[in-house]
């Protein structure tokens, strides 16, 4: 793949956001005329369940950010891996291998930058693919990394194909080559780097160009967390923010966490609310549960933009297959915000199937809905 990635729109639109039927669709999908399950009639501008950052985390989520390996909970395998590699780079008094960190949002991709920075006693410069614009930028951020060590870049999949030529040699070499003046009398400098690892996040990997990808000596995909993994996460929350919440409370907090630290915490701080503005004292499980369905979390960590899906899905299109285009007009949303922030998930807890004809809702999915399939619905094999 030599052209520059399709820019992901999730970032700069929140779920429930503005596509309207007519737009240009991918893969020859049809749109449907009308949008009738109306995405916009309720906009949901801080939707609780969203994996990515919002600005009221802000300094709470880095309070609760580990800051050391020891300190993370979960994502074990990965762990251990980054263990061997820290203390062998450090026996050898070089920087670590270039490090590239991916899967959904949230589950902690920046976390882990700023762990192996303090891990490897160095610091930290944070940019993202989008923010650098032209080689000049990149040139920049580049050539001034004298005594920083780690360079992360959080979304790597959005850097201009252009752009990552100069990643390359700046990865390989530690040189960049510069050229100074213009026209006929313009000449290249190389110029030398200081050493650096490279930490490049992304929630997409299949986007990265294979000669980047085979530029990161250290890979790792970050999974979904499995609920035990994030009951311990809620309990030290609630430790740390001094939160009085029993087992059972945090239980059903995770539960409800769709896999992913980021929303387990704030779900903590929501409950946290209604706790210290009710007269239930601490979180339980009853209490958690009561408050979690009045934010219309339900016990699967389903809100309503996931049922609507799903709902749309098995109502509109027969269950289907049918394209993701297809069904985010039908809610108009954006395919990429449907099939980064949702499906993910949808697809883990088994409640959506992605073929090659479409995606297509599973029996366990109807059973939680409520809903039945109607003759001629489905396939046999189902
Ligand atoms: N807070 C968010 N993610 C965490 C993790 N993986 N371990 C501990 N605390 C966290």
């Amino acid at each position: 793949m030599d052209q520059a990635p399709p820019q992901s729109k999730v970032r700069r639109q929140q779920a429930g956001s503005t596509t309207r039927a007519g737009g240009p669709l991918r893969g020859g999908e049809q749109r449907p005329a009308a949008s009738p399950a109306g995405g916009q009639e309720d906009p949901d501008p801080l939707r609780i369940l969203d994996p990515e950052v919002h600005r009221e985390d802000g300094a709470e989520d880095l309070t609760l950010r580990p800051r050391v390996l020891d300190e993370y909970i979960g994502q074990e395998r990965m762990k251990s891996n980054l263990k061997v590699f820290i203390k062998a780079a450090r026996e050898r008094r070089e920087p670590l291998d270039h490090v590239m960190l991916y899967g959904p949002p949230g589950l902690g991709k920046t976390t882990i930058a700023h762990i192996l920075a303090h891990e490897m006693s160095a610091s930290i410069r944070c940019t993202s693919g989008p923010a650098i614009e032209r080689a000049g930028d990149l040139a920049a951020i580049l050539t001034s990394l004298e005594g920083v060590g780690i360079l992360f870049i959080d979304e790597i999949h959005r850097l201009h194909a252009a752009l990552e030529e100069i990643l390359y040699q700046a990865m390989e070499d530690f040189q960049i080559d510069i050229v100074i003046g213009q026209g006929p009398g313009a000449r290249t400098v190389k110029i030398d780097l200081p050493r650096f690892t490279l930490v490049g996040a992304t929630t997409r990997i299949g986007l990265i160009t294979g000669p980047l990808r085979d530029r990161f000596g250290i890979v790792h995909h970050l999974d979904f967390y499995p609920v035990a993994d994030l009951v311990r996460i809620v309990e030290r929350s609630a430790r740390i923010l001094e939160i009085p919440a029993d087992a059972g409370g945090a239980e059903s907090i995770a539960r409800r966490a769709r896999g992913t630290p980021r929303i387990a915490n704030r779900l903590l701080r929501r409950v946290r609310d209604f706790v210290q503005v009710g007269e239930d004292g601490r979180i339980t499980a009853p209490v958690a549960e009561r408050y979690l369905e009045r934010l219309e979390v339900d016990r699967y960590g389903l809100d309503r933009l996931d049922r609507k899906i799903l709902l749309t899905i098995h109502e509109k299109f027969a269950g289907g297959p049918v394209g993701v285009n297809t069904i985010a007009a039908a809610l108009g949303e954006e395919p990429d915000t449907i099939e980064e922030l949702y499906e993910p998930y949808l697809m883990q807890i088994g409640f959506l199937d992605r073929t090659a004809r479409g995606r297509r809702i599973t029996p366990r999915a109807r059973e939680h809905l409520k809903v039945v399939r109607r003759q001629g619905q489905g396939h046999l094999w189902e």
